[in-house]
């Protein structure tokens, strides 16, 4: 029984055709309104003709955005997912914007290029750096010192229980509050200056657009494969759904921060002042 459920996010998330159809219906793949990511854009202080890097850019969902949002701007985006490059290639080469972005088949950390970035989007992939911290620190010297990095990270909303921790195939030091992500940032020597929690309902209409790319998928035989396993999808979107429902709904949340760099002369100051205010507890009257 474990193991049958605990495959679901193998079946699931690795599958490229899950994420390919829940990308025609909702773009960005992470629980976020194009409200919200206008929203979050709006507060990356960004010029006119900004140099953009997103790593794991998935199918381009924040890269047509930001081109929409600055017309001067020019991307970069990364992932190690050839099919999603191919499809956001089709894309930008559809929407007449393929001088302006430069789509890369790579890994997160191996193939990063060796350039600065006045933007860095980084959105739901810290476990490819292994962690935040990790992450920040391996993108820090590709951002220009004026720059900003949009970064997307699971929190905990409230502490998981063991089913939560079981349907995730998670430990409880996967994620942290959001309290303590936000002092992770700054111990990092970053200085956050704007954050969205995802909603609920924008959680639910990112499941929902996953669950209904699935069953697509099984029904109707999307993403033109041959030989579709229908029963075996309709299985997994069961286990899907019942993992959201009953196990990690309103338990795992998903942070998007807009992150600047402290220079490295003050992040010793900035630093120890984070560590001492971590460690030091009020003396009892
Ligand atoms: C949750 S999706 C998010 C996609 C995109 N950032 C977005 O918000 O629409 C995570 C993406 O990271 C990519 N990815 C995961 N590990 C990676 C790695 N080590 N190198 C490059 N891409 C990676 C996956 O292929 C997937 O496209």
């Amino acid at each position: 029984m474990q193991k049958e459920t605990a495959t679901w996010q193998e079946r699931i998330t690795s599958n490229e055709s899950v994420w390919n159809l829940t990308h025609d219906i909702h773009p960005v793949l992470n629980p976020l309104y194009d409200e919200s990511v206008r929203r979050i854009l709006g507060r990356a202080s960004l010029g006119d003709a900004p140099r953009v890097l997103d790593v794991g850019c998935g199918l381009g969902g924040w890269i047509f955005k930001i081109l929409e949002f600055r017309p001067g701007a020019t991307c970069v985006g990364i992932d190690m997912e050839a099919s999603f490059i191919e499809r956001a290639r089709a894309e930008a080469e559809r929407r007449g914007l393929s001088d302006r972005v430069d789509l890369r088949v790579g890994d997160a950390v191996r193939d990063l290029p060796d350039e600065r970035f006045d933007l860095i989007v980084c959105a739901g992939l810290p476990e490819a750096f292994g962690g935040l911290e990790p992450m920040l620190e391996r993108l820090r010297p590709l951002l220009a010192p004026q720059g900003r990095m949009i970064i997307g990270q699971g929190i905990w909303e409230r502490e998981p229980d063991e089913e939560c921790l079981r349907v995730l195939e998670a430990s409880r030091g996967d994620h942290d509050t959001l309290e303590r992500t936000i002092d992770s940032i700054a111990h990092a020597g970053w200085a956050p200056v704007y954050g969205h929690k995802s909603t609920e309902q924008e959680w639910d209409d990112f499941v929902w657009a996953c669950v209904d790319g699935l069953t697509r998928w099984a029904l109707d035989g999307g993403d033109g494969q041959e030989g579709v396993d229908t029963p075996r999808i309709l299985l997994a979107v069961s286990e899907y759904r019942h993992a959201w429902l009953n196990g990690y709904r309103g338990t795992l949340g998903y942070m998007t921060f807009v992150v600047r760099p402290v220079p490295r002369s003050w992040q010793a100051l900035v630093v120890s002042y984070e560590l001492a205010r971590r460690t030091w507890t009020a003396p009892t009257p």
